[in-house]
This record gives C-alpha cells, sequence and structure tokens, in this order.
C-alpha cells in the first residue's frame, strides 16, 4: 500500500528552524500536510505563516509543546489523533547539545539532552506509531548525527543520546518488522550542516553542507518502493 505525498499528513518536530525547516519546506511544497511542533510560539507562527503565504494554501500548522513534558507530549498526540487521524510520517528532529566534557558533566546537562533528544522521542513512537501499524502506513525518520556514530569529547551527552536513538530505530524497525507493519524508519546522520546560510544561492560555511541537501535527501528517501529502507544515512561534507 503507497500513499501520495499530497495525501499524507507529517509530524516534524522543530519544524520551524533550521534541518527541521527545511523538511517542513518541501512536505509541504509537495503537498503534505505538516504539523510542526516545538516550544516558541512566535517562531512556530512565523514559520507556518511564510511557508503558508508562499504556497498561497494552508499546509504547515503549528503546535507548541515541549519534548520534555510527557503531559505537553500527550496533548500534541491527541491534537494530531482527533485532527488528522494518524500521521504517515513521524520526523523526529528536535534536538539540543550541551557542552559539557566527561569530567564536566553535570546531571542538569545530561537529563535536558537525553530527555529532548530521546525520551521524548519515545514518548512520541510509542503513541504515533500505533496509528501507522493501525492504518498499516508510515514513515519515521531520526534525525541522529554523525555524533551517533563517533564520540567527540566535547559533547558525550549529545553522542551517547545520538547513539542512543540509533538502538531505539534498530528496536523500532525490528517491531514494525514483526508485527509485518507498511512502515520504514530511517535515520539521518548527517555532519555539519548550515542552519544559517539557507538561502538558495547560498555558499555553506567550509566543512558544513547546505541544508537544501537535507530537504532533498528526505524527499528522495521517502519516495523509494514500500520495501526498500535506506537504514543510516550518513551526509556530510566532502
Ligand atoms: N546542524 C547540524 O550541523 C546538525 C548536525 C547533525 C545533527 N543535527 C541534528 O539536527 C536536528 C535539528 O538541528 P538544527 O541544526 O536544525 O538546529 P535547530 O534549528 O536549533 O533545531 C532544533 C529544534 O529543536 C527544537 N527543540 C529544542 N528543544 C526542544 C524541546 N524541549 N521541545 C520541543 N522542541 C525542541 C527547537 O525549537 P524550540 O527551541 O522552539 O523548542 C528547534 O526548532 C537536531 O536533532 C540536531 O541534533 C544537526
Amino acid at each position: 500500500m503507497t500513499k501520495p505525498i499530497a495525501e499524507q499528513v507529517a509530524l516534524v518536530t522543530g519544524g520551524a528552524t533550521g534541518i527541521g525547516r527545511a523538511f517542513t519546506e518541501a512536505l509541504a511544497s509537495a503537498g503534505a500536510r505538516v504539523c510542526i511542533a516545538s516550544r516558541r510560539d512566535d517562531v512556530l507562527n512565523r514559520a507556518a505563516d511564510e511557508i503558508n503565504s508562499r504556497l498561497s494554501a494552508e499546509r504547515v500548522f503549528p503546535y507548541a509543546f515541549d519534548i520534555r513534558d510527557r503531559a505537553l507530549t500527550e496533548n500534541l498526540v491527541m491534537h494530531i489523533n482527533e485532527r488528522w487521524g494518524a500521521v504517515d510520517i513521524l520526523i523526529n528532529n528536535s534536538g539540543l547539545a550541551v557542552p559539557e566534557t566527561v569530567t564536566e558533566i553535570t546531571d542538569e546537562g545530561w537529563d535536558k539532552v537525553f530527555d529532548t533528544n530521546l525520551r521524548g522521542v519515545m514518548w512520541l513512537v510509542r503513541r504515533l506509531v500505533q496509528g501507522m501499524v493501525a492504518q498499516d502506513f508510515g514513515d519515521v525518520v531520526n534525525v541522529s548525527s554523525q555524533a551517533g556514530k563517533h564520540g567527540y569529547a566535547d559533547v558525550p551527552s549529545y553522542c551517547a543520546s545520538k547513539f542512543g536513538l540509533l538502538g531505539f530505530a534498530e528496536s523500532l524497525r525490528d517491531h514494525v518488522r514483526k508485527v509485518g507493519a507498511n512502515v520504514r524508519v530511517f535515520n539521518f546522520c548527517p555532519g555539519l550542516v548550515d542552519v544559517e546560510r539557507v538561502g538558495p544561492d547560498e555558499e555553506p560555511r567550509p566543512g558544513f553542507i547546505h541544508v537544501q541537501n537535507m530537504a532533498r535527501t528526505l524527499m528522495y528517501a521517502l519516495s523509494l518502493d514500500r520495501n526498500v529502507i535506506l537504514e543510516d544515512i550518513n551526509i556530510y561534507a566532502r
């Protein structure tokens, strides 16, 4: 079973800025309805207004929540289920790093990184994958990092969370395979992505890739046959 992108509903966490915004724009331009969710109301509303007015259509729907808060996350899931029934594409993109070396790590920093990058993803997946299994259609896209493949001394908690995200994704992939659901799981493992020079004609900074490459790769991955999985998409500057 497949479905045109224009008939799909996506949730992009952190979908108003950076990589998430590029994903949102690509999905909405292809006709999908996209719920963007993160903490800052003003940033969400501005992004939705800008994209909707460029497309002359209401395709982007802002929703403010904090992924570290279970009740707010549950409210987001209920909002989505009531409004659209289920999501077809879940993009676990929101994330952050707290730069603390191994000897500097604080419980506060560790918890902030893990609750944002990993626990919140688990809450969303646990609830939203049920709808995907029930409708026998869905894609889960996780934004990990090259820091989910290699350890870096300045961000150990970030590396551990992004390694963990890949492990969780493997378990999810095994779960949907076992229940026989038409659900794919993709992981992005980008190196440096320039989220400042984002204009179509702007050159990314040395060592960075232009954010449009993330969006183009997303749309390519989603366009593949339903029985095709691109496992970890390692994408970085030559
Ligand atoms: N840019 C890179 O070089 C790079 C490389 C590898 C991986 N990544 C990963 O790519 C993803 C996107 O990063 P980005 O570079 O595009 O940076 P970004 O613009 O800072 O994106 C992070 C997004 O996460 C949201 N967010 C943070 N904390 C949240 C919370 N508690 N609840 C809900 N949303 C929250 C932020 O919105 P609010 O602040 O409004 O909540 C923001 O929209 C992250 O997972 C990052 O780790 C980035």
